[in-house]
C-alpha cells in the first residue's frame, strides 16, 4: 500500500503511517508539493495526506488509479472537490475540534493586536521614532465593554465568544443555527447580518469557506459598519473581498483589520501591505507544537482507518464510508 504525505507533517504522522506492507512517501517542502510533482505522486497512492494549499480537484482525482482516502491535514476542507471525491468512492477526512483553541487564541491575540495597535507601534520604535511618552502616542481602542460580533458560532467562534465574555465583552452571533447552549454560557445574542454588521465593534470571521460564504464581507457591507470597527479574518481569505477591505481602510470606512488568511495565499495585496492599520499574518491560525502534533495523529489515524475499512473519526463524507466496520479503537485521540 502507499502512502504519501503531501507536506513536511510533524510526528507522530510519519511514525503513526509507517507499518508493515504500507510505503509511506513524503514530501519535506513546508508548503508541500507543486502541480506536477502531486499528480505524479497521488498516481499510485491508495491514501494522501493534504496540507490545506494543496487543490485534490477533478483532474487530481482522475490521475490518481488507486485512491482511497484523503486526509486533510486541517479543519477546513474547500481545497478538496468532496462532491468529486463522493462520486468516486473517495473518503475525505479533516482534523475538526483539536485547533479550536489555537484558532481561538490567534483571533483574540489579533484583536488585541489591532485594537491597541502593536505591530504598528513595534515597526515605530524600530524606526527609531519613539521620542518619549505621549498623550497620542498609539492610542488605541479599549476592549472591555465593546461587542464582539461573530459572523459563524460554530466550534471556532464560539471559543472566539467564549474568550470575548471574559474580557468584558458583549458578544453577538451571526449564525444558521441558534446555538442556545452558547447563548447561555456567554450572554450571546443571535442576530441577523444587518445587525452584526451594525453593531459589532470588533467582527471577527470563523465560516467555512463555500459558495455561500464566498465574499460575505465586501466595500458596501464594510460601510455599514461603525467607523471605528476593526475586522479579524482566521477563517479563509475568500470570505472577504480583499480588494474591498483594503480600499475601506485606506478610507478609514473601518479603522482597522487584522488578517491571517488571505484570498490568493501566499500572495497578499500590495494595497494591504502599504496600509499602517491593518495586521497581517501568515495563516498560523493552528500554528503552536501541540495543535500541530494533534492534527498529525489525528489526519494519520483519519487515514489508516479508511485504509483499513473502518469508520474514521473525522469523515466529512460518511457516504463515503458504506460497509466499514464500526468506530476503530483510535486509542488516545
Ligand atoms: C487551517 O486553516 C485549517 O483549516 O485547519
Ligand atoms: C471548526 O472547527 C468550526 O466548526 O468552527
Amino acid at each position: 500500500m502507499l502512502i504519501y504525505v503531501a507536506g513536511a507533517v510533524p510526528e507522530p504522522a510519519p511514525t503513526l503511517l509507517a507499518g508493515p506492507g504500507r510505503e509511506v512517501r513524503i514530501c519535506r517542502k513546508e508548503e508541500g508539493p507543486d502541480r506536477t510533482e502531486l499528480l505524479e505522486n497521488i498516481r499510485d497512492a491508495d491514501g494522501v495526506m493534504t496540507l490545506l494549499s494543496c487543490r485534490v480537484d477533478a483532474e487530481a482525482m482522475a490521475a490518481a488509479k488507486k485512491l482511497r482516502v484523503i486526509s486533510n491535514y486541517a479543519v477546513g476542507f474547500d481545497n478538496v472537490d468532496v462532491e468529486e471525491a463522493t462520486r468516486r468512492g473517495i473518503v475525505v477526512t479533516n482534523t475538526p475540534g483539536v485547533l479550536t483553541d489555537a484558532t481561538a487564541e490567534l483571533a483574540i491575540a489579533l484583536l488585541f493586536a489591532a485594537a491597541r495597535r502593536i505591530p504598528e507601534s513595534e515597526r515605530f520604535l524600530r524606526a527609531g521614532r519613539f521620542r518619549g511618552w505621549g498623550p497620542n502616542l498609539m492610542k488605541g481602542v479599549l476592549i472591555t465593554g465593546k461587542t464582539l460580533g461573530l459572523a459563524g458560532a460554530g466550534r471556532i467562534g464560539q471559543a472566539v465568544g467564549a474568550r470575548g465574555r471574559a474580557l468584558g465583552m458583549n458578544v453577538v452571533y451571526f449564525d444558521e443555527e441558534a446555538r442556545p447552549e452558547f447563548e447561555r454560557l456567554t450572554g450571546a445574542e443571535r442576530v441577523d447580518k444587518a445587525g452584526l454588521l451594525a453593531r459589532s465593534d470588533f467582527l471577527s470571521l470563523h465560516l467555512p469557506l463555500t459558495p455561500g460564504t464566498k465574499h460575505f464581507l465586501e466595500y458596501e457591507d464594510l460601510r455599514r459598519m461603525k467607523r471605528d470597527a476593526v475586522v479579524i479574518n482566521t477563517s479563509r481569505g475568500p470570505v472577504i473581498d480583499e480588494e474591498g477591505l483594503a480600499l475601506a481602510l485606506k478610507e478609514r470606512v473601518i479603522m482597522s483589520a487584522a488578517l491571517d488568511v488571505y484570498e490568493r495565499e501566499p500572495e497578499v495585496d500590495p494595497r494591504l501591505l502599504a496600509l499602517e492599520n491593518v495586521v497581517l499574518a501568515p495563516h498560523i491560525g493552528s500554528a503552536t507544537v501541540e495543535t500541530r502534533a494533534r492534527m498529525a495523529e489525528i489526519a494519520a489515524r483519519n487515514l489508516l482507518d479508511v485504509l483499513e475499512r473502518r469508520m474514521p473519526m473525522h469523515p466529512v463524507n460518511p457516504q463515503a464510508c458504506a460497509g466499514f466496520s464500526g468506530r476503530a479503537a483510535t486509542g488516545t485521540v
